[in-house]
């Protein structure tokens, strides 16, 4: 791609993302790979083309070349190649068939054994075993996730996160064996698409950017705002739960968060969390 061509590319993803049409300096490098960046999409229909050994862990080491809280590493990836594994995962996520369909599924677990089996190996103190280092390894882990996904995204793969493991987290850990102080974080499909996918708009960044000081002045304005925008590019196809909250005239973004989170999801996760062995005080 010339650097126009990328400049355009950008300039146009990000308005279609953002509402809002970005000046993007054309003598800056690097504007391909901003562009790939900007123009991320889940993906959820994969091409039964396999991914080959090497290049999964082509993709692995990328994605564990993102930094790493004081360098300690704390971000594992589990490579689900038994097939029967990923399918009695999926089997218990009835509404997301592209878990079993997907050529590759991955579990990007939080490491929190390792740092203190080293001070261990070490015979030295471990006087850390709090929230933190909960804390710590999921941070990691997400940076791992998304870099991942940014590798494979580089090279024409299509990804979809499953945050959904962790309503079975229990069985997910049993089934590949994640030890005391590992928790999963989020599965990952992968696979060459096998569909297009157009760019979910996103929250103004009036909403999400902060200059100097957090500022949430004119939210109801700004969440308006983006629904109707979204709206606009890509409306719902169906509105969430209406037996309990009847048939929306206008669905928005907004509307679609607030009933999905008027259910209680996952309020057992700290519990399983600790019963892995976290100290979350
Ligand atoms: C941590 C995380 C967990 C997610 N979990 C799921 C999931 O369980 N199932 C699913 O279909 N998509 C899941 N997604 C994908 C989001 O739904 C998707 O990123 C969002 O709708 C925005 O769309 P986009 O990625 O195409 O921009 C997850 C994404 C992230 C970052």
């Amino acid at each position: 791609m010339s650097n126009d061509d990328s400049v355009k590319s950008l300039q146009d993803t990000l308005t279609e993302r953002f509402g809002e049409r970005l000046p993007v300096d054309a003598s800056l490098a690097g504007l391909a790979e901003l562009a790939g960046i900007a123009g991320h999409r889940s993906y959820r229909r994969f091409l039964a083309r396999p991914v080959t050994p090497d290049l999964l862990r082509l993709l692995c080491a990328c994605a564990l070349s993102a930094p790493s809280k004081s360098d300690l590493q704390q971000g594992d990836i589990v490579i689900v190649d038994d097939k029967s594994v990923q399918k009695t995962i999926a089997a218990a996520i009835t509404d997301m068939p592209w878990i079993a369909a997907a050529p590759v599924f991955l579990v990007f677990v939080a490491n929190g054994r390792r740092a203190p089996a080293i001070s261990k190996l070490r015979n030295k103190p471990f006087p850390n075993d709090h929230l933190d280092l909960f804390f710590n390894a999921v941070v990691d882990a997400a940076i791992v996730l998304a870099t991942f996904i940014r590798s494979a995204q580089a090279v024409g793969l299509g990804c979809c996160p499953i945050s959904a493991i962790r309503d079975h987290a229990a069985m997910v850990s049993e089934l590949l064996a994640l030890p005391a102080k590992v928790v999963p974080v989020a599965g990952l499909c992968v696979g060459w698409p096998a569909e297009q996918r157009d760019i979910t708009a996103r929250l103004g960044l009036d909403t999400t950017v902060h200059r100097g000081r957090f500022d949430e002045r004119d939210l109801a304005a700004k969440i308006d705002a983006y629904d109707r925008r979204r709206e606009a590019h890509r409306p719902f196809a169906r509105q969430r739960d209406p037996e309990r909250w009847g048939q929306a005239p206008f669905y928005g973004w907004s509307e679609d968060k607030a009933r999905q989170y008027a259910e209680p999801l996952r309020a057992d996760f700290g519990a399983f969390v600790r019963a892995q062995g976290f100290r979350l005080e």
